[in-house]
């Protein structure tokens, strides 16, 4: 371990001096950014052109890049989002470019899996098409040693690019697109093909340009590009297969309902209480019908169905009027919190979340989760005019075990004992759902009382994946999180394991024993010296956790046994060395095993067994 250690810091020293020597050979090309400019971050485009064998479909481009499918075809001017492109095909990316300010120089963030055989040289020259260069990806990444790649792991690959300044905005110029100089253009021909002009092209990028090397090209619009005609390989493309479904299902219902009508004609009034009966059916397919048509016409208007890529197939696509509908135009009565509207979709309630377009991390985490304990994903809907996506969400009608535990809700009943053992297990079931059988784990990462939300039942799921993280062993380079829930190995070196998640849980835990909120108004955290109520006799113990339990539970005489052995995994959770902390799968197994457990845990629901006197 020490071994090692010392490695990495070697490592990290060689890597130092080498990181200043090359800074002085320019990682980055001679632009520089700062922070201050007007429009930073901005949404801009990359040139891109889609290349044999492995890069000639959107979908593969699009995992490339983080985006939809249709994020790309919109602007690249492609009519479907299906076919094959062809080697060469022009296209137009959206990346999101932002100045930062450890470099002074712009780029997106894009986050690359590494596949067998990856190099950094690799990735930036071919994959990434000298968009980003090897020594710039080494700068961004200064913990990954480029010899020692991992297959599976992330890596952020920053792709050049520019945010157009005050003056160039006042001068019509509204994007900078990143384009890589190949070898047998010339100024004039790449201003004709972009719809620009030489001077502007000189003024943003000087003249001494190398092939190859990334320059910028500014534009007052996106320019569109006359695409060749690509003849799909087999007319199954997914849009069309569903029209036919559609208009299959359509004529068949025509059908039966013609026969339904023939039959009533011919059927007498003594077979009046049959024929009540089917009159609901037609009703009933009328109303199948009429969704039918509003879902075709709904494709046919929106040409989004098929986009956000084939691995999302199990979700709905809503459109976004629907959305909008559902919410009056996120209107502030239906803000739940934060970016969450709620909205009824036909009869549903549903919790709608905006979000910006890097969606597609979460969307990708989410179809691979599916359990009773976490907040169930119903579908999506993107908005082709700004990217916004939006994720709908079951509705989770009690909401957050933040607002139970704390003052928010005076007149809400408290929550008794019983109770909260059972979120506690409830939450410890959805953990360990995510660390033990999703391959490659997910690590939550944001683990707290207002992200666990509680359904008519008091059962309570996980909601709220926005900074989970799959792959494990991971380090992170900026922090994420919440103050009193985050593990300190993570706070000091950015580690992420699941061992985080369990620290984060040991904190719910305590809440869930003290009624209080992780972090005081003080700014102490909760979880400081909590250790200290194990040391001492039995007696002793007892004393000092009645000090630290909740009135409400003391009140309800609930058994201290029972509270104390939660507060023993609570306490083993909060270890500082993550090694030393129990798995989920233990914790599951020794808060089921808890004597306080008297109700059955058959997975219809449970009753809510009232508090057994004591
Ligand atoms: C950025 O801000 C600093 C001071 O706040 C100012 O001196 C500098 O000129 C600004 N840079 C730009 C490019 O606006
Ligand atoms: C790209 O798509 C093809 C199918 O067209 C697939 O076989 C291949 O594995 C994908 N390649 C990458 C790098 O994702
Ligand atoms: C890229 O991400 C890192 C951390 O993940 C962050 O510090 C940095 O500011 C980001 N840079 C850009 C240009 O978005
Ligand atoms: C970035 O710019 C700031 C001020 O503009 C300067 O202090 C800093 O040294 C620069 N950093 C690098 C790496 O060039
Ligand atoms: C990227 O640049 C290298 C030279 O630096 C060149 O050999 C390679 O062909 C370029 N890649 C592409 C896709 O143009
Ligand atoms: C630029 O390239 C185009 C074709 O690629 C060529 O017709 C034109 O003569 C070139 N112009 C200059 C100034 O080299
Ligand atoms: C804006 O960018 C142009 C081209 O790079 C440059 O000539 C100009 O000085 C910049 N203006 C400001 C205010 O930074
Ligand atoms: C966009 O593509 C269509 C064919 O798909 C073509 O008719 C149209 O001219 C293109 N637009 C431009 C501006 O080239």
């Amino acid at each position: 371990m020490k071994r090692e250690q010392l490695y990495f810091f070697t490592f990290l020293f060689i890597f130092h001096c080498f990181h200043y020597q090359v800074q002085a050979q320019q990682i980055f090309p001679t632009s520089t950014c700062s922070t201050n400019e007007t429009n930073n971050p901005c949404q801009t485009y990359v040139f891109y052109r889609a290349i044999a064998p492995e890069l000639l479909n959107l979908a593969n481009i699009s995992d490339l890049f983080s985006v939809s499918r249709l994020m790309i075809s919109k602007p690249s001017n492609l009519s479907t989002t299906t076919s094959p492109l062809l080697p060469n095909q022009p296209l137009l990316i959206p990346i999101t470019c932002s100045c930062n300010s450890n470099h002074n120089f712009s780029y997106s963030n894009l986050t690359y899996i590494i596949k067998p055989a990856d190099t950094f040289y690799q990735v930036s020259t071919h994959t990434y098409q000298n968009l980003t260069t090897y020594q710039a990806v080494e700068a961004v990444n200064p913990t990954l040693i480029p010899t020692l790649l991992q297959i599976g792991q992330n890596v952020v690959f920053p792709i050049f690019c520019k945010c157009p300044n005050k003056t160039q905005v006042l001068n019509q110029v509204n994007y900078l697109i990143s384009y890589v100089f190949q070898p047998n253009d010339n100024l004039s021909s790449i201003g004709e093909f972009f719809g620009s002009n030489v001077k502007s092209l000189i003024d943003v990028n000087g003249e001494k340009i190398q092939p190859f090397d990334v320059i910028y090209i500014p534009v007052s619009r996106i320019p569109q590009f006359a695409q060749p005609f690509v003849t799909p390989l087999s007319p199954s493309s997914q849009r069309e297969e569903r029209k036919e479904v559609i208009i299959g299902l359509s004529v068949g219902l025509g059908v039966s309902c013609f026969l339904l009508i023939l039959l009533i004609s011919i059927i007498g009034v003594w077979y009046y209480r049959e024929l009540l009966k089917r009159k609901e059916n037609i009703n009933e397919e009328k109303g199948n019908k009429h969704q039918l048509k509003r879902m075709k016409s709904s494709i046919e208007e929106e040409n989004l169905m098929a986009d956000v890529s084939d691995c999302l197939d199990k979700y709905k696509v809503y459109g976004i009027h629907e959305v909008k509908e559902a919410t009056a135009g996120f209107s502030p009565n239906c803000l739940i919190q934060g970016s969450v509207y709620k909205g009824y979709i036909g009869e549903e309630l549903y919790a709608i979340k905006k979000m910006k377009w890097n969606a597609y991390e979460q969307l990708k985490i989410l179809q691979k989760v599916n359990h009773g304990n976490l907040v169930r994903l119903e579908g999506f809907s993107i908005d082709p005019e700004d990217g916004n996506c939006y994720l709908v969400y079951e509705y989770v009608e009690n909401g957050s075990l933040y607002s139970w535990l704390n003052k928010e809700r005076l007149n809400m009943k408290k929550l008794d004992w019983k109770t909260r053992l059972r979120i506690a297990i409830d939450v410890a079931n959805g953990l360990q759902y995510i660390h033990e059988h999703t391959r490659p784990k997910v690590v939550h990462k944001d683990i707290k009382t207002s992200n666990i939300l509680l359904d008519g039942n008091m059962r309570a799921k996980i909601a709220n994946f926005g900074l989970a993280k799959s792959g494990c062993n991971a380090i992170t380079m900026h922090i994420v999180g919440t103050q009193g829930y985050i593990a300190p190995e993570y706070l000091a070196d950015g580690i992420v394991t699941t061992k985080m998640d369990v620290f984060s849980f040991g904190v719910v835990l305590l809440e869930l024993i003290t009624g209080k909120e992780a972090i005081n108004e003080e700014g102490k955290v909760l979880w400081l010296n909590v250790d200290k109520v194990l040391e001492g006799g039995e007696e002793m113990k007892q004393l000092k956790l009645k000090q630290w339990m909740d009135e409400v539970l003391i009140d309800e005489n609930c058994s201290l046994e029972g509270v104390m052995n939660v507060m023993a995994v609570a306490i083993a959770c909060l270890q500082k060395d993550p090694s030393r902390r129990p798995s989920m799968v233990d914790i599951v197994y020794t808060l089921c095993k808890s004597d306080d457990l008297h109700f059955d845990f058959s997975e219809d629901g449970l009753s809510v067994t009232p508090i057994s006197a004591r």
